[in-house]
């Protein structure tokens, strides 16, 4: 290397430390005076999984709020018993009925939507499923199925709702990931590599839009470690307590209001991802095995006590 280039390369390293300096300052700034929160009174909010856990109680915070809920599930009677729950408080919402999974019901009923409630200003990617096998124990549909509807399903939605925010240069697209999605966990592989996907596809959007200008599409990508919905019955990680769903929900709702990008929760999930990516791998490992990251799944029986062969 000439002496031209190393000082070229020093030049552009004081710089990156610079401007990470800066980044560092306005996001403890940001931290100490949070921004204020937007108004969501009038916006079609669409969330898919709504029939329960986390997506029932974002469609009930957001409906208070003034918003118009549209709820997507599967499960047709679970989703008619949110929209009904809505309802009773005074709020607005429909319901529909979707195979997440499947794009073509996807399009379907996004295109029921915009003809009989309109365009889509907050989209929610939340419906998710986990398989709770080991890798070689999981049969190949259902790895196939939770790509489809942990990732593939983001691709669908946002493709069918996004245009329109675009056009007007307004929404919000929510992608409901996991910690899984910076952290790969034995007895998760599938499940890791699907949200590792909506996390990679919610960065990558941002960027699209901040590159366009498009100051008024906002993203915001939800990184929870274990909440206690039932997804989840039986997994436990050691020194960091499961997370009641309520609790996740206010930091969720808030975060969009804000225009909040990561949602990391609890908020000690992010020092492992700075471990990984910082210290040498051994460290990691250390780390990950001192909170029994890799056998947290061993006890995983799920809602309906579905426990895995082993
Ligand atoms: N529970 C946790 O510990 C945890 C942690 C991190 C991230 N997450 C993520 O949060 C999101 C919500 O999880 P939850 O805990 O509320 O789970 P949940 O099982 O209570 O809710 C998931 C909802 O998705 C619906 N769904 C499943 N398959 C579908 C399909 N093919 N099409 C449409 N809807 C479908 C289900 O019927 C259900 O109503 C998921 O994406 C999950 O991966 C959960």
């Amino acid at each position: 290397m000439s002496l031209l280039e190393g000082l070229v390369i020093t030049f552009r390293f004081g710089v990156l430390m610079i401007m990470s300096l800066i980044a560092g300052l306005i996001n403890l700034l940001s931290f100490i005076f949070p921004p204020g929160k937007k108004s969501v009174s009038g916006e079609i909010v669409l969330i898919t999984g709504a029939g329960s856990g986390l997506g029932r109680g974002m469609a009930l915070s957001f409906a208070r709020l003034g918003a118009t809920i549209v709820a997507w599930d599967i499960n047709k009677e679970a989703n008619e018993a949110t929209v009904q729950m809505i309802r009773e408080e005074g709020g607005k919402a429909s319901g529909f009925v979707c195979d997440c999974s499947k794009r073509d019901d996807i399009y379907r009923a996004a295109q029921e939507v915009k003809s009989s409630v309109g365009h889509v200003t907050i989209l929610i990617n939340n419906a998710g499923i986990v398989s709770g096998r080991k890798f070689l124990d999981c049969p190949d549909d259902l790895i196939q199925k939770t790509m489809d509807i942990n990732t593939n399903a983001h691709f669908w939605t946002t493709k069918a709702f996004l245009p329109h925010m675009v056009e007007q240069n307004h929404g919000h697209l929510v992608s409901i990931a996991s910690a899984a999605g910076f952290s790969g966990t034995a007895g998760l592989a599938d499940y890791c590599s699907s949200k590792f996907g909506a996390v990679g596809f919610a960065e990558s959007i941002r960027h699209e839009m901040r590159i366009q200008k498009l100051s008024g599409v906002h993203v915001t990508c939800v990184c929870p470690t274990y909440i206690n919905t039932g997804m989840f019955t039986g997994a436990k990680v050691k020194e960091i307590e499961n997370m009641e769903p309520d609790f996740v929900v206010q930091q969720i709702v808030d975060a969009v209001l804000r225009n909040q990008f990561w949602v990391v929760l609890p908020w000690s999930a992010s020092a492992l991802s700075a471990i990984q990516g910082l210290l040498p791998l051994p460290i990691a490992d250390a780390a990950q095995d001192f909170i029994n990251q890799h056998q947290s799944m061993d006890n995983w029986v799920g809602r309906q006590g579905e426990k895995k062969d082993k």
